[in-house]
Parts: structure tokens; sequence; C-alpha cells
């Protein structure tokens, strides 16, 4: 398998606006960034995913663009974006940028200048019908908009101040793959590339049988040709990385996406757990890591995380975010890093953060978690049910302000925080985790460290033991003489397990693992709560 430096990756993504605030407007900035560069670079970092900064109305918190080309204010400006950049390259690391080019903003000038007539040059920079099909869109009822002017609706994929892009017209490509440049030639080094497989359409937008479910709106034909034309008029011109958000994919088609062979993009983001799976369920988990695996391995890469800036946070979704907090964030960790492909942070994610509980909906900000709101209470539902019923995945559940310290908001900001910060935030801390060698935040030290020191867990071969064990994940990764044996228990209960005869552990190397006080084994193991282990064998 061809050997890449951004396979060796580890990224970490920022999401600025709750990182930390240096100008007391209660939001992050660039420059926050900037000041705690050297604790992502000491945690080990390769790549830094920063989530978009572009001028924006942030409706959807910056995934709405008014101007391609410019910073939005609350980040900051062109210069702390250029001196950023300087400075992850000052120390070794990579910068990846977002590119949302399904949608604009409503207030983008193509938009209105496209909304003022029907024959106006950037008409069809959009798209638009007579009549709207019964399609859904992400965060409303409907994809279609009425736009009274003229008399036409136009499609949006996600809320309606998010209007998407025709793809088919080429010059609305050729103005992508510019701004696409325009980034490139400031010297980033690569793109997440925002709900990528979106941009092609139904041709002729067929009603669907079941509306609910939106996968109509992805993987549509054309996307193939539009990812291999942005290859040859940008990516291939410089050495960057690039990964794709896609939802609603196979492995099969997933490899249209990444195979090497491909000339597309590097990796993908599936959301077959994200998406699928609101709580731990070890079958299924299993049978999405195996399935990927047969489906990619050899052929293209894949990623691995449990948590970003929508998906609420892997401790409080998947682990247990009280009795075994720390126990359970290293254990995910370990599953993370030691399978297959490229593992990402989530900010917060070193030090075990947790998601939060709110107590009204005024306290919440994400627009599909108000919008599903509003639409469950118009339907008549019981407000209070409504809100309950969406706690558990509300994006802002990961949104939350970094805790940095125990002083108020968590160190954050010395103003008002853009949104409250979680209130246990006198416990988990950054300051708490760097005073403390057994936290979370050295353990994912030691494996990213670990990662760099040993190919196997980038390159080796993937081989799984108790398939069918609901509490034991466990597998082999091999490369070339080098063999390590992982062995997770992923639940609260006490598991023991007997290796196979050829496993014995007898004297073999236990590199990690999130429990002190391991006796000297021999195939028979005693596993504590979500306890960790990594040997070499
Ligand atoms: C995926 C992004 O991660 C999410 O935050 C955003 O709302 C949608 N794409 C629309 O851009």
């Amino acid at each position: 398998m061809k050997k890449t430096w951004w396979k060796d990756s580890v990224v970490y993504q920022v999401y600025w606006r709750s990182f930390y605030d240096t100008d007391g407007d209660g939001y992050g900035d660039l420059e926050g960034v900037i000041q705690k560069l050297d604790y992502i670079q000491n945690l080990g970092i390769d790549v830094i995913w920063l989530n978009p900064c572009y001028d924006s109305p942030d409706i959807d918190n910056g995934y709405d663009i008014a101007d391609y080309r410019e910073v939005m204010p609350k980040a900051g400006t062109m210069e702390t974006f250029e001196r950023l950049l300087q400075e992850v390259h000052n120390r070794g690391m990579k910068l990846i940028m977002d590119l949302v080019v399904n949608h604009t903003s409503d207030q983008h000038p193509w938009f209105k200048e496209a909304q003022s007539s029907k024959d106006h040059p950037k008409r069809d920079y959009y798209i638009w019908r007579k009549e709207p099909n019964n399609w859904r869109s992400y965060f409303t009822p409907s994809v279609w908009e009425f736009d009274a002017q003229t008399e036409e609706y136009y499609f949006h994929s996600f809320a309606i101040e998010q209007p998407d892009l025709n793809w088919q017209n080429p010059i609305v490509r050729q103005e992508i793959y510019s701004i696409m440049k325009f980034w490139l030639d400031k010297g980033i080094d690569g793109f997440r590339m925002d709900v990528i497989n979106l941009l092609a359409k139904q041709e002729g937008f067929p009603d669907a049988e079941n509306p609910e479910d939106i996968s109509y709106l992805g993987n549509n034909p054309g996307i193939h040709d539009y990812l291999r034309e942005m290859h040859e008029e940008v990516l291939q011109h410089y050495d960057i990385f690039t990964v794709g958000e896609i939802p609603f994919v196979t492995p099969e088609d997933g490899l249209l996406y990444v195979g090497e062979d491909r000339q597309e993009l590097h990796t993908l983001f599936h959301f077959e757990v994200c998406d699928y799976m609101a709580n731990w369920d070890m079958e299924r988990f299993k049978e999405i890591q195996r399935r990927w695996y047969q489906g990619l391995w050899g052929k293209g890469w894949n990623s691995q995380f449990l948590n970003n800036h929508d998906h609420t946070r892997l401790v409080t979704r998947f682990g247990n975010d009280t009795t075994y907090r720390v126990e359970s964030a290293k254990c995910f960790a370990t599953l993370l890093h030691l399978l297959p492909g490229m593992p990402y942070i989530y900010q917060g994610e070193e030090i075990g953060m947790t998601g939060v509980r709110f107590n009204s909906i005024e306290d919440y900000h994400d627009i599909a978690m108000k919008n599903k709101y509003q639409e469950e209470v118009e339907k008549g539902r019981e407000p209070e049910e409504v809100f309950a019923s969406l706690l558990h995945l509300s994006r802002d559940n990961s949104r939350t302000p970094v805790q940095w310290n125990d002083m108020p908001h968590g160190g954050f900001t010395n103003g008002t925080p853009w949104i409250n910060v979680n209130p246990n935030y006198k416990e988990i801390n950054v300051a708490a985790a760097l005073n403390d060698p057994e936290s979370v935040y050295y353990f994912y030290k030691k494996l990213i460290q670990l990662r760099k020191e040993n190919e196997v867990m980038v390159y080796g071969s993937f081989q799984e033991l108790f398939e069918d064990h609901q509490q034991i994940y466990s597998f082999i990764r091999e490369l070339d003489d080098e063999k390590w044996l992982v062995v997770l228990n992923i639940s609260e209960q006490q598991v023991q397990i007997k290796l196979p005869e050829s496993l014995s552990l007898l004297e073999k190397e236990l590199l990690l693992t999130n429990y002190n006080n391991q006796e000297e084994q021999n195939s028979e193991l005693q596993m504590r709560p979500y306890e960790a282990r990594i040997y070499r064998i």
C-alpha cells in the first residue's frame, strides 16, 4: 500500500467559535487558535481541520457562506488567517479548511442576483422549479422554498437560507475552482469537503416513496464527473490532503470516491456510525468496521471518528460520562487510534469533555434542533416531550466552549459566551488535565506518539477476535514482523475472556493500558469496565 504523509497523520478539529476567545466578544477567534497552537502541537497533532471561517450571516454557524474570499469578522481578518497558517506551518503542522460548495448563503451576491429576475445571467447558478416535489431537507419539511418575487421555488438541502448551487452549470464549477485555488495558493494543505456527494442532483426531481429517508439527496449520477473535473482542474496541482464528508454511502460507493486509482478524493467520512447509531451497539459497530475494512483496505483510505461539531461527544453518547468518564474516554480513544484509518480528534475530546443538558430550548442555538423543535410543536406534540427527545443528539452537545481552566466560563472568554459553557468545567478542564499524569489528555498523547513510532498502527492489517462478543472488541494489527493485539472491554461490567492458546501473553509487552496494576496474565484476561490494552505479541 502506498505510504503518504496524510495516512500517517492524526487530525485535530478546531471549531474555532468555541475554541478560545481573545477579544471578549463571546466567540472564539483565529487569534485564539494561534494562541493555543502550542497546546495542539504538544498533543502531537499533524493536521488541523478548521471549521468554516468565511464571511457568513452565520445562520448555520458558518456553513452558509456569503463571501468565499473573506474572513468572518467574528473569526478575525485575512491577516489573522494568514498568520495562523504561518504559525501552524512554523510548528511543522498542516492546516486544512472546510470547503462548503454544495450551497451558499442566501446573502451571497450570486443568490441575490439570481433571485432578482428570471432572466438574470446568474439565475442558473441555483436550482429553480415551478413546482416542488415531496422531498424534505436536512433542516426543514421541504427542500423547496417559494420565491415571491419571481414566483418559482429554489432548492435547498439544508436551511432555507442555504440555497444549493447548480453544479450542472459549468460557470459555477469554474467559480468554485477559482475559490479553491485562491486558498490553496495561500498555502493551505487541503480541504474537508462539506457534504461533497450532494453536488449532483437527481434528474427531474422525482417524488420519493418515503420522503423521510433523505438519501435521495446524495450520490446521484454525475457526482464523479464533477469530482474528477475538480481533481483535474485543481487538486492534482497541489500536494494536499482531501477528506470528503459523504453521507448515505456504502463501502462499494465509498471506493468510487476514494479509490487510489480514481483521481477524486483521498479519504472520506461515512456516517454509518454517527448518523445511524444513537447509542453504543457493539454488534452493529463491529459489522460496520468489518464491511468498511473489507471494502477499502488496500484500495482506498478510511477515517475514524466518533464525534465532531455535528455529533454528541463520544463519552456521553457511546461511553459513560459519569462513573467511567475517564476510563471510557481512554477506551474509545484506543479504539479510534487502533482501527484502520486516520483518527480525528474533535476539540475537547482529548480531555474527555461531555455533552450538555441545558434546561430550555432558549439555551440552544443549533438550527437543526431548533427547526425540528418548531416543526414538531407545530404538529401539535407536547413541547416538553419534543424538547426531551431532541437533547441526546442535539449538535450543541459538542459545541459548548472548550474548558481551559476553572475560571468563569471555563477560561474560554472574558465576555459572555455565545453558547453556555458546560457547568462541569470546574472539574473537567485543560489545566486540570495537564496537571494529572493519568488524565485523558496524556493518554491521547501516548496514543499519538505510539502511532509516530509504529507503522503497524497505520499500515497494519486488521483481524478480529471474539467476533460475536457483546462486550469485548479485540483485534490484531500486523505489519511485517510487528504484531499487536488490542483488547477493549466496551462495557460497564467486568468481563473475563480466554485468548486462543496460540496467543499466550506471558512475557509479551503491554504497550498501553488505561488501568494501573496490571497483573501478569497468560491467556485469561479479567477486563475491568472500559479497560483497554494494547500488547505487542
Ligand atoms: C455538514 C456540516 O458539518 C454541518 O455542520 C452543516 O450544517 C451542514 N453540512 C451544511 O453545510
